[in-house]
């Protein structure tokens, strides 16, 4: 039997539908729109569609936006100028900066640069440290897409076994320190495997559940999950022809699983309501008089 799918985009609109009745909510009662503001460096078309569509859904759940688009050659002293404005602008709850950066621009230090209470991704080392501490104020928006569709599926981590190929900052380390919290929605044993792992099939047969982003098109295969298993497709790998396909081999894979995310329109779109959900987040904690207290 073919595997049900997680339907991303389903579930992202149901979310960006919650974040638009919160946001009309924050305008009536304090007066105060949230914005976000984004800023791209270069011209990665790739980056391009990604901001397109992170404004766009901002538009339509009430948030304001602005773009920042600068040059490649843009110096690392003038973004960390347009970091530091930013930060001091009371319109800017949030603050995404898109990922990658032009090679000679030293990417941790302007992710660093970004005030803690506007990093609505999640990404720099307060945020990060705050979650590992299992006290967490922004939760980066991919591994919390993949935890709310899974929990909007019904599928139940708590007791099960996840294994979580790739462990980037963005998504796989992040991720297994939120399904491993002692909270609703987690309670999961995780193993984090990557590119030096011995016998890596091995270890995903073992799974309830699998998440890959690694970024490489089809690369768990059938014959790595065991029949039942549960698939979570991050990957984003664009073909020659322009098509694009995750990191699992979806059609070999869906004979196999229980239920799996389809690439488009599976972790993409809930990363996309997760920023948006973060936003909200972060115009709602700069409200208070002290946006710092815990
Ligand atoms: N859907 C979304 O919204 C979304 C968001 C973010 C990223 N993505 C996609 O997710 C994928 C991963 O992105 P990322 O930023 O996490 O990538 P990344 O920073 O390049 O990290 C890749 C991770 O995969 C591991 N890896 C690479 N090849 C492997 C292999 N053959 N076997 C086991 N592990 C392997 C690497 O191991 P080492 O650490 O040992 O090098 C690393 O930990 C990409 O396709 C990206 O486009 C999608």
């Amino acid at each position: 039997m073919a595997a049900v799918l997680l339907d991303g985009k389903k579930t992202a609109q149901a979310i960006q539908a919650e974040v638009a009745a919160g946001v009309a909510a924050l305008v009536g009662e304090r007066g105060v729109r949230p914005g976000l503001a984004a800023v791209l460096v270069g011209d990665n078309p790739a980056s391009e569609v990604y901001v397109r569509n992170k404004r766009k859904a901002c538009e339509q759940v009430g948030i304001r936006s602005w773009l920042h688009h600068l040059p490649a050659d843009t110096a690392s002293s003038t973004l960390l100028e347009l970091i530091r404005q930013l930060n001091a602008d009371p319109s800017v709850h949030g603050i995404l900066v898109q990922l990658p950066l032009p090679p000679k621009i030293d990417e941790r230090a302007i992710v660093q640069a970004v005030a803690p209470v506007k990093d609505i991704d999640g990404f720099g080392p307060e945020n990060l440290g705050l979650l590992a501490a299992g006290q967490p104020r922004y939760l980066p928006c991919t591994p919390h897409g993949v935890q709310q569709l899974l929990l909007r599926h019904g599928i139940e981590v708590e007791g099960a076994h996840v294994v979580i190929v790739g462990r980037s900052l963005i998504v796989g380390r992040p991720l297994a320190l939120m399904l491993m919290q002692k909270a609703a929605g987690a309670n999961a044993t995780v193993t984090v495997v990557h590119s030096r792992s011995r016998d890596l099939a091995e270890l995903t047969r073992r799974a309830d559940v699998v998440v890959v982003a690694i970024g490489q098109a089809g690369f768990l295969k059938a014959d790595m999950i065991r029949p039942g298993a549960v698939v979570v497709d991050v990957g984003i790998n664009r073909q020659a022809d322009g098509r694009l396909v995750g990191d699992v081999d979806f059609e070999g894979v869906r004979q196999v699983a229980s239920a799996i995310t389809p690439v488009p329109g599976g972790v993409g779109p809930m990363t996309i309501a997760m920023l948006v959900h973060n936003t909200l987040a972060a115009a709602r904690l700069l409200c208070r008089a002290d946006p710092l207290a815990r």
